[in-house]
C-alpha cells in the first residue's frame, strides 16, 4: 500500500528540527497498584520514538490508556507509569505533560509524553476543533498506533486531516506491509486469526478475509458470536447477538469456497469474569445459561495447533499468515 512513511521523511532529513507528534498505542495492562504487568506495546513503540530522535526532531508522544471519562483525569487514567517505563527503555527523561492542548514546550532531542488523549473532550467522537488544535502543535503527525488504527478518533484520524504532514510510523507501516503481502499473493494454505471483542468493528475485515483465506480462526468475543451463529449456547458470554446473521454469512461464504471457520468444540467457562473465578472446561454444546466463555478448551486448542503445524512453517517474506495485530490487546475484552 502506498502510504507516506515516517522512515522516509527521516531518511530525507525532513524531521530535523521539526515538531513531531506521535500517536502510539501505549494502552498496557496494570495491576491494582498501577504497576504495568505487560509492556509489549511500550517496547513496540520505542523504534518510532528513537527514529524521531535520531532524525533530529522534537518529540511529542501520546496514547490513550483505558476508557476514561472525557474531561476528567483520574489517577488510574494517568500515563505516569508508562512515562517511567518509556524513559527506562529509551534511556533518557520522558516528561509527562497534562493539559497540553494549549501548547507543548519541547526541544529537539527531547521526548514529552502527552497525558491520556482520551481525557480530552471530543477525542472519541473525532471532534474537528480538537483535531485542529492537536494538528497545530506539530509539523509532522505520525500514526504508529496499530492497535488503535481501527478507531476513527481525533488522535488517530481527525488530526491526520489537518496536520501539515501526516505519515505512518514504523510499527503501523510494518503491519500494512505484512497484511498487503499476505493478501496480495499468498502461499496457500492461508490462515487468518482474528480476535477482539466485537464482530461489528471487524465485519468488513472478516468479509474480505472470507473471500481470500483457507481458514479463518476467530478468537475472543468474536468467537462467541460465531458459536451463536453455529447454533451453540453461549450463556452470559460477551457476544453480539444482532450480528449472528453476518457471522453465518461469513461461515457460508467460506464453506462455498471449500474453506472453513473452525468452531470450538470445547471451551473454558467461569461464572464470573474475575482472576479468582474457578475455571471449568466443558463441551461447547454444554455451556450453561449462567456460564461465561473465557477461552477455547484444550481439545480445540490441540486441534488448531495440529492444523497449523501440519502446514509448512512460516518463513519471513512468504506472506502466509494474516494476523489482525502484532501487538496483543492486553486489556480485558470489552
Ligand atoms: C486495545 O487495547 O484494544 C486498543 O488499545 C484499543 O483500545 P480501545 O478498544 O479502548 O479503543
Amino acid at each position: 500500500m502506498n502510504v507516506l512513511r515516517f522512515s522516509d521523511l527521516c531518511d530525507q532529513g525532513r524531521a530535523r528540527g521539526r515538531r513531531v507528534f506521535i500517536r502510539a498505542d501505549l494502552n498496557v495492562p496494570q495491576d491494582e497498584a498501577g504497576n504495568i504487568t505487560e509492556d509489549t506495546r511500550i517496547r513496540a513503540s520505542v523504534p518510532c520514538i528513537q527514529m524521531a530522535l535520531a532524525g533530529g526532531a522534537a518529540v511529542m508522544v501520546t496514547s490513550h490508556l483505558g476508557r476514561p471519562t472525557e474531561g476528567e483525569l483520574k489517577p488510574e487514567d494517568s500515563l505516569a507509569p508508562v512515562a517511567r517505563r518509556l524513559s527506562e527503555l529509551i534511556g533518557r527523561p520522558v516528561t509527562l505533560k497534562q493539559d497540553w492542548l494549549g501548547g507543548v514546550d519541547v526541544q529537539q532531542g527531547e521526548v514529552v509524553l502527552l497525558e491520556n488523549c482520551r481525557v480530552n473532550k471530543g477525542e472519541k467522537k473525532n471532534n474537528p476543533e480538537l483535531a485542529q488544535k492537536m494538528a497545530a502543535l506539530c509539523d509532522i503527525y505520525v500514526n504508529d498506533a496499530f492497535g488503535t488504527a481501527h478507531r476513527a478518533e481525533a488522535t488517530t484520524y481527525g488530526i491526520a486531516q489537518y496536520a501539515k504532514v501526516a505519515c505512518a510510523g514504523p510499527l503501523l507501516a510494518a503491519e500494512i506491509d505484512a497484511i498487503t503481502k499476505a493478501l496480495a499473493n499468498p502461499k496457500r494454505p492461508l490462515v487468518a486469526i482474528v480476535a477482539g471483542s466485537k464482530v461489528s468493528t471487524k465485519l468488513t475485515i472478516l468479509q474480505s478475509l472470507a473471500k481470500n483465506v483457507d481458514q479463518l480462526i476467530v478468537g475472543g468475543g468474536i468467537a462467541n458470536t460465531f458459536l451463536l451463529a453455529a447454533g451453540l449456547p453461549i450463556g452470559k458470554s460477551l457476544a453480539e447477538a444482532d450480528l449472528v446473521h453476518e457471522a453465518q454469512a461469513v461461515i457460508k461464504a467460506m464453506k462455498a469456497r471449500g474453506a472453513e471457520v473452525p468452531i470450538p468444540t470445547d471451551v473454558v467457562v467461569a461464572k464470573a469474569f474475575a482472576a479468582d473465578a474457578p475455571a471449568t472446561v466443558k463441551a461447547a454444546k454444554d455451556v450453561a445459561a449462567d456460564d461465561l466463555i473465557l477461552d477455547i478448551g484444550p481439545q480445540t486448542a490441540q486441534k488448531l495447533a495440529q492444523q497449523l503445524s501440519s502446514r509448512p512453517a512460516p518463513s519471513s517474506g512468504t506472506g502466509r499468515w494474516a494476523c489482525s495485530s502484532s501487538t496483543p490487546s492486553p486489556r480485558a475484552p470489552r
